[in-house]
């Protein structure tokens, strides 16, 4: 078993008189897991934890059935009816989401085979064709090696030194610090090999992470990704100040402390206040709304890490909001804001997917998205003659197949009614349960409404 850095550098510290240091709760390794992806392969994802980061079924629904409008899709093509054995059919399961998306969807989206990895990952990293700066002078003492190298601590054990498994090593009974429960961390190989980069079945090559002919410059293509910049801004606040490189307690990020940077460097005794630091990465884990009605001004509440930050240069960096699509792009400035929370009024907007970001100046964050639906609302619900409804509203969305029986269309209590006709504005339906006094409920692509039934006006005949 590895043993902890933390002993070794306990050690040089108190031989090197430093002031009293306050210890993080989980010093690495393994290192936490605030910020970024949790550190796992895509094997290990159940459809909770692909909900963690795509909300709810309230939210896929909607999304899935947008790909009928944008991608030309139809039903059968995702609810696919197979025998039930008995001269029937049966939906097939739609609800696991690895039924379908059986490998990594992300790592062949269209922005993973651009190497635009940023475009999910926000800063936390590089994107390899950004011609970001990567040192090419010669390697030294103080260069980190991709894994690291072993040394005898001062106790006698085995501590790894000078690479990304100082910290980042696998561990199977870490706790998810979100969820609380057991979660195992994976080993940087695993993680980055489940991406399926380079082997069958994924996309790149092995090459863009390994440089298999040059072993000393190994960590160089690293680079491509983990350049000096975004690894010199990965930072999270050690207490409920702002992030202040070089004064925070080791071991809550690359930079926080002399800890940190001896992690990487392992014998780099400069003064970590003149590091690079300038705006640290925000992370956005939370909202308080993930669909929004089209056409409404609304408040909406994010939470997360590092929102504000004091660089090295001594400038405080706050947030802004960025909603943008293929059509529309608006920064906010938030109503308000502290490191883990920002508010912000988001003005009206049409129907649509939004990508949802935190920026500060020069810095992004990961990718959060709002769903925009046109507002489900009915206006009249009126008996228009004997046993018919004429439900007048919005965003009814395209008519459900009438040869569909199970959940959408029109129903009063349980009985489902016989459609008429049905616009995105106006849905006839008809059914001897249909009489004044009684619910009526719609039940549309984009959830479902219900309005007790009137008289018609009195009108000359
Ligand atoms: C850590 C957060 C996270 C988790 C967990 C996650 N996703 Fe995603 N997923 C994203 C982000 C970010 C995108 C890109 C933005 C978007 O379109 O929502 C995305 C996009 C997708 C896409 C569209 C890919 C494309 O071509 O653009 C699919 C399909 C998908 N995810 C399925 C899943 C499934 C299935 C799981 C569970 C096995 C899962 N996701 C788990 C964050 C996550
Ligand atoms: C792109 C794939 C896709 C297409 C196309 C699609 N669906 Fe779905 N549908 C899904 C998925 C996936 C779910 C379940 C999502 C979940 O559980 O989060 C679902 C759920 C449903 C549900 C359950 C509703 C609910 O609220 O849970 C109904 C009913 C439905 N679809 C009907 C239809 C009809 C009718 C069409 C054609 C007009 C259609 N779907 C087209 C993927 C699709
Ligand atoms: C019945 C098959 C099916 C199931 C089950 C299913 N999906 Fe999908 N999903 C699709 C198809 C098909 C697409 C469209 C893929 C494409 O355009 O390349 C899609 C697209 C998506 C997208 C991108 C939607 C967009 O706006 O572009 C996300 C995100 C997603 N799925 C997540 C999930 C998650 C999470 C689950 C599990 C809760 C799930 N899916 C279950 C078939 C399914
Ligand atoms: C469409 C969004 C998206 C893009 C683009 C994307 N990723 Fe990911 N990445 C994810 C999601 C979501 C996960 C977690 C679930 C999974 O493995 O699919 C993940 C997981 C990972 C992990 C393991 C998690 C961790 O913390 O170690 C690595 C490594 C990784 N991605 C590398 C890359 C690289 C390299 C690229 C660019 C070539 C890239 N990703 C592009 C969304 C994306
Ligand atoms: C001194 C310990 C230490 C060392 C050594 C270290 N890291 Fe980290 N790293 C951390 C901590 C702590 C975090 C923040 C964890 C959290 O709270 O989410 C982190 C977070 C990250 C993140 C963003 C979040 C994530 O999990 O993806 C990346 C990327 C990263 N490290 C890359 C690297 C690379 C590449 C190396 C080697 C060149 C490395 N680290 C070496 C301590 C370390
Ligand atoms: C997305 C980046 C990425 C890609 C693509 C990638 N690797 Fe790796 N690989 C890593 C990381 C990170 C490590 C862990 C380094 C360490 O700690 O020693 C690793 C470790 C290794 C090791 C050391 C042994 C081990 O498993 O720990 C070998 C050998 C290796 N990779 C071969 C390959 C081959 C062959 C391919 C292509 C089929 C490939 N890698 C693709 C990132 C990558
Ligand atoms: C092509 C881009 C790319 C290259 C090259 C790359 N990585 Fe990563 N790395 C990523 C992404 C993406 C993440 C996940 C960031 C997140 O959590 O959002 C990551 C995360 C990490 C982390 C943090 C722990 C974790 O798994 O999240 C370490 C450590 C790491 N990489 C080490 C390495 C090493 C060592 C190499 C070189 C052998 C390497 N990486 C090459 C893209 C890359
Ligand atoms: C996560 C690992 C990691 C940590 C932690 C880290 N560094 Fe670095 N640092 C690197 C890598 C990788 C390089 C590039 C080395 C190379 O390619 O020669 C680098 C380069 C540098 C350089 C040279 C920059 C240039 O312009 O060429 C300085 C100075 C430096 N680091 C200082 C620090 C200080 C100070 C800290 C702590 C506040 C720190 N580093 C923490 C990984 C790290």
């Amino acid at each position: 078993m590895k043993k902890s850095l933390l002993n070794l550098i306990l050690a040089i510290t108190l031989i090197m008189g430093m002031a009293a240091v306050l210890w993080a709760a989980v010093p690495p390794p393994s290192a936490n897991q605030y910020l970024g992806y949790y550190d796992t392969k895509y094997s290990a994802y159940t459809k909770t934890e692909c909900l963690g980061c795509h909300v709810s079924d309230d939210v896929l629904v909607p999304r899935h059935h947008n790909l009928i409008i944008t991608k030309n899709m139809m039903c059968l093509d995702c609810h696919v009816l197979i025998s039930d054995g008995s001269g029937g059919f049966v939906f097939e399961d739609f609800r696991t989401c690895s039924n379908c998306h059986k490998t990594t969807p992300h790592h062949v989206s269209s922005k993973a085979v651009a190497q635009d990895c940023q475009g999910c990952h926000g800063d936390f990293i590089d994107n390899p064709l950004d011609n970001h700066y990567v040192p090419t002078y010669p390697v030294s003492s103080v260069t980190p090696m991709i894994h690291g190298r072993e040394v005898t601590a001062t106790d006698g054990s085995l501590a790894t030194v000078q690479g990304c498994a100082a910290c980042h090593q696998p561990d199977a009974t870490a706790v998810d610090p979100i969820t609380n429960t057991t979660r195992a961390i994976y080993s940087n190989a695993d993680t980055h090999h489940g991406t399926l980069i380079g082997f069958t079945g994924g996309i790149g090559k092995c090459t863009w992470c390994h440089n298999f002919d040059q072993p000393g410059l190994a960590i160089r293509q690293c680079e491509a990704c983990h350049g000096v910049k975004s690894l010199h801004n990965v930072q999270r606040p050690s207490s409920t100040a702002d992030i202040v490189p070089g004064s925070e307690a080791a071991g809550y990020g690359h930079i926080g402390n002399n800890w940190d940077c001896a992690g990487c460097h392992v014998s780099w005794y400069g003064n970590a206040s003149t590091s690079p630091a300038t705006a640290i990465i925000p992370a956005i884990k939370g909202q308080s709304a993930y669909t929004l009605a089209a056409g409404k001004e609304i408040a909406l509440t994010i939470t997360g890490v590092s929102f504000v930050n004091v660089g090295g240069n001594g400038v405080t960096y706050n947030p802004s909001v960025s909603i943008s699509n293929a059509t529309t792009s608006i920064t906010l400035t938030p109503a308000s804001f502290t490191d883990s929370e920002i508010q912000v009024l988001v003005p009206a907007l049409q129907a649509g997917s939004y990508d949802l970001r935190v920026t500060k100046e020069g810095v992004k964050s990961n990718l959060a998205k709002l769903v925009v639906i046109p507002e489900l609302a009915v206006k009249t619900a009126i008996l228009s003659s004997k046993n018919t409804v004429t439900v007048v509203g919005t965003g009814f969305g395209a008519a459900p197949p009438a040869d569909y029986t199970s959940g959408l269309g029109v129903s009063v209590g349980e009985v489902q009614c016989k459609i008429l006709s049905w616009s995105d504005t106006k849905v006839v339906a008809s059914n001897a349960a249909v009489q004044v006094g009684a619910m009526v409920t719609v039940k549309a692509l984009n959830g479902s409404v219900s309005k007790p039934i009137s008289a018609a006006a009195a009108k000359t005949r």
